[in-house]
């Protein structure tokens, strides 16, 4: 293994995710396991354009693998977009003797260390640490499943709630631009329908859903909305749409929010979080730069970053026809 990369910076950007804690621990121990030394870099790209580093030990992150948020916090940074930012953040990693960057974050935070490495030659490895596993290159982001875990609890009780009072529900979650929390949380809890980004459902499919979920003999129903959805109205139109056009339901909505970003993560998150630090200070090792690490068939493979943060992720068609027969 090389050896002419002594130090390392780690740090989290973009929305937080759970995970983030357990991968920034292997990260700093991984760093420790094969004596070099490394540095969190608090508030995202912030800090290290204002040179804010810690020197980390294995023990400086004990206690963390099971807390959700990032205990380095997070930034979006505008001033890492500019040339001038980043020319500040790379002054401040050579004074620092910093040899190479691992950043844990999305699409966003990819794209910053994909410029700060073109720019600078400066050695950069990715770590995608998303709830909305929008990342090509891996199946699962970090977070995601925790999320997923926190959305179906959230989904349970809503059920609970529905079915007392004879309820439709209209939930929405989060992701972006993609629905594979909507559609994962949405199965798995139950929901009579799903509306995602990727396939417009269109309204006259919802009515002719809803009104067949009531003629099956249902008296409540709970509709999944990704917030990306494109059906063309959001979520507090949609009740408003069943209010006017549909008689005899009594609709609600609920917003889940940021909650889903929150929380202890899953041992899934853990385990992977682990295993992609590992990943990702051995390849900076190995003189490896400017790829993210990500599952793939069970093992942990490198994808470049430009083909990480250009892909677009697919949506599963097998669980969307399971959602379908699972809705009737
Ligand atoms: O990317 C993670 C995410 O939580 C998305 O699901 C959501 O669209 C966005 O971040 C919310 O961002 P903010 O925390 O800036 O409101």
């Amino acid at each position: 293994m090389s050896k002419t990369i002594k130090r390392i910076a780690v740090l989290t950007s973009g929305g937080d995710s759970p995970g983030m804690n357990a991968a920034i621990r292997a990260v700093v121990r991984t760093c420790a396991y094969h004596e070099i030394e490394c540095f969190g870099v608090y508030r995202g790209y912030e800090g290290l354009i204002e040179g804010d580093f810690e020197k980390m030990t294995a023990r400086s992150v004990k206690g963390i693998i099971n807390k959700g948020g990032t205990f380095l916090k997070s930034a979006r940074s505008k001033e890492f977009r500019t040339k001038e930012g980043r020319e500040k953040a790379f002054a401040k990693l050579v004074e620092a003797n910093i040899d190479a960057l691992v950043a844990i974050g999305g699409d966003g935070t990819f794209t910053g260390a994909m410029i700060f490495n073109q720019e600078f030659g400066f050695p950069v490895m990715g770590i995608p640490g998303t709830i909305d596993n929008d990342i090509v290159g891996t199946t699962h982001t970090l977070g995601f499943d925790t999320a997923l875990n926190t959305v179906v609890d959230a989904i349970d009780k809503i059920r609970d709630t529905a079915s007392s009072h004879n309820r439709l529900f209209f939930v929405e979650v989060m992701g972006r631009d993609v629905g594979h929390i909507a559609l994962n949380a949405g199965i798995a809890g139950g929901a009579e329908e799903i509306l995602i980004p990727e396939e417009d459902l269109g309204m006259d499919r919802l009515v002719d859903s809803l009104n067949r979920s009531r003629k099956s003999g249902k008296t409540s129903s709970i509709v999944i909305v990704a917030e990306g959805d494109k059906i063309g109205k959001n979520i507090f139109e949609l009740k408003d749409f069943v209010d006017e056009n549909l008689e005899g339901y009594d609709v609600r909505v609920s917003v889940l929010g940021h909650m889903q970003r929150g929380g202890a993560p899953s041992c899934f998150d853990r385990v992977l979080a682990s295993r992609m630090g590992v990943k990702a200070v051995e390849s900076l090792l190995e003189g490896k730069t400017n790829y993210m690490v990500g599952l793939l068939n069970s093992k942990m493979e490198l994808t470049p970053l430009e083909k990480a943060i250009k892909g677009k992720t697919k949506i599963n068609l097998e669980l969307l026809r399971v959602s379908d027969i699972m809705s009737t």
